[in-house]
């Protein structure tokens, strides 16, 4: 389709959200609003993509990134204002347009195309993309001629009585016949209650010019716009909801997706098993027949297959196939686990990295390290990485037994194959294969109890 482009309006400001950040920034399930409507926008086959940004624009296109054309509304005027701003900035080439609002995040790509499929069948200039609400207020509403046809768009501010009773309402989508919108721009005119140029005008001015103007209905549920919190909870729970759907769809178990929060995007694979109460956020990908949870929550990580992690916090780490996690494990960022590695309860890893089959089970802090392979770290083991100044690094080679409670302070190196005793606080390295204990000899008095007692 690339004689289609969109035209997304992402300028105003969004007064009610009551917020720093621009409306379209704020995100559902992990993703900025604007965001699934670019998503939508693609997946219907639509490439040429214009933004109108105004409020908080850099900020906007930081987020959007390249690949969009971006146009500077500056002050914002009103739809109509924004779309003529737009539209030198559309390719030549594209005859057929789609002007979206950046607020509603649950339009599908199907509804999409078949809003531009029903213009050009209808040969219209327009076709509204409108819903029947319950409650319209708030909304410009779809006036209707005796024989049924569309009309006008009278804003809500604009409205008779007569007409807010109307429950038939513009979403805020459409799709224009290019020439037919530059026309009916072109004339016009701030005469309203808010004093600016109306996007919905031109559809009474293209009835005018004799042009008919088409309408397609979809579910109020995929076409509200987001302008209160309290949208915006709503609709994070729908697409929350979707998340879940096209996981299990993908062959994934989740226990209970209504406890179950799984960010856009997050790749899990087959027969893994999401326990409840957990949060998939970001960049996370979980392998197969893993088991996730419960209550655990995985930001940006990235886990192979055969996985199990249980009561956890995993940021920005990686784990290979077959590792245990928790209860309680706390990965932080940088924590690189090969395959088959123990993390047990009670364990912060920071910027690790853990040979494959090595254990960490009970009650450890192990910061900027590399631990070998097949390496037993003891209860109770600590990297002592930090001196008040910065940060140092322990290494730990192939086969090493850490006894429990051993500090390890750093910079130091302990070898392949050597061990610590329990309770030894390391300062200096420990050559391969040898032993280092680092504490008093004990001493035993016999009878000792007895002669306090006395
Ligand atoms: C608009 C429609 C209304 C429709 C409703 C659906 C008009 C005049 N009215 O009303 O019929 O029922 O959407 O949600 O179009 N924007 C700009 N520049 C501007 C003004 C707005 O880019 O100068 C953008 C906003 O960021 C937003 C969208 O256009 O994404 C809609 O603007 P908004 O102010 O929310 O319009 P409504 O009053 O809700
Ligand atoms: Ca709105």
């Amino acid at each position: 389709m690339s004689t289609t482009a969109a035209v997304i309006l992402a300028a105003g400001q969004g007064k009610r959200m009551k917020s720093a950040l621009p409306k379209v920034l704020h995100r559902c399930a992990g993703v900025p609003l604007i965001r699934y409507v670019l998503d939508a926008v693609a997946a219907a086959g639509v490439t040429s993509v214009v933004i109108v940004i105004g409020t908080g624009a850099a900020q906007v296109r930081e987020a959007m990134g390249d690949g969009y054309r971006y146009v500077l509304q500056e002050p914002q005027r009103g739809t109509g204002d924004a779309v003529a701003k737009a539209l030198p900035q559309v390719a030549p080439e594209c005859r057929d347009l789609l002007v979206l609002c950046g607020d509603t995040p649950l339009l599908t790509p199907a509804s999409l195309s078949r809003l531009l499929a029903t213009r050009r069948e209808a040969s219209a200039g327009a076709c509204i993309l409108t819903s029947v609400f319950d409650d319209p207020s708030g909304y410009g509403r779809i006036v209707r001629d005796a024989s049924g046809l569309v009309a006008a768009i009278v804003e809500d501010g604009d409205a008779t009585l007569e007409q807010r009773k109307i429950r038939e309402i513009n979403t805020g989508a459409y799709s224009f016949e290019r020439e037919a919108l530059e026309e009916a721009l072109s004339g016009l005119r701030p005469d309203n209650s808010q004093g600016e140029y109306y996007l919905t005008d031109v559809i009474e001015t293209l009835r005018q010019y004799g042009r008919p103007v088409a309408a397609m209905a979809a579910p109020p549920a995929e076409t509200a716009g987001i302008n209160t919190r309290r949208e915006l909870a709503a609709a994070e729970h729908i697409l929350r909801r979707w998340e879940c759907e096209r996981l299990m769809d993908a062959g994934v178990t989740i226990i209970d997706p209504a406890v179950t929060y799984i960010d856009h995007g997050v790749e899990v694979g087959r027969d893994t098993v999401i326990y409840p109460f957990c949060f998939l956020e970001g960049a996370t990908r979980v392998g197969e027949g893993c088991v996730v949870g419960p209550g655990t929550r995985l930001v940006d990580t990235d886990l192979g297959s055969g996985v199990t992690v249980q009561y956890s916090l995993l940021i920005r780490s990686t784990a290979g196939n077959g590792c245990q996690i928790g209860p309680y494990a706390y990965m932080r960022p940088g924590t690189e686990l090969a395959e088959r590695v123990k993390v047990g309860d009670f364990v912060e890893l920071k910027q690790v990295q853990v040979g494959p089959g090595s254990k960490i089970p009970h009650l450890s802090y192990v910061g900027d390290a590399v631990i070998g392979a097949g390496v037993n770290v003891g209860a109770g083991t600590i990297t002592c990485n930090y001196d008040g100044f910065s940060k140092h690094r322990t290494q730990i080679g192939d086969g090493a037994f850490i006894g429990s409670n051993t500090n390890l302070v750093a910079p130091v190196s302990i070898g392949a194959e050597a061990v610590t005793g329990a309770g030894s606080t390391i300062t200096r390295d420990v050559p391969d294969g040898s032993l280092a204990v680092e504490r008093s000899r004990q001493k035993v008095v016999p009878g000792w109890s007895q002669k306090k007692r006395s």
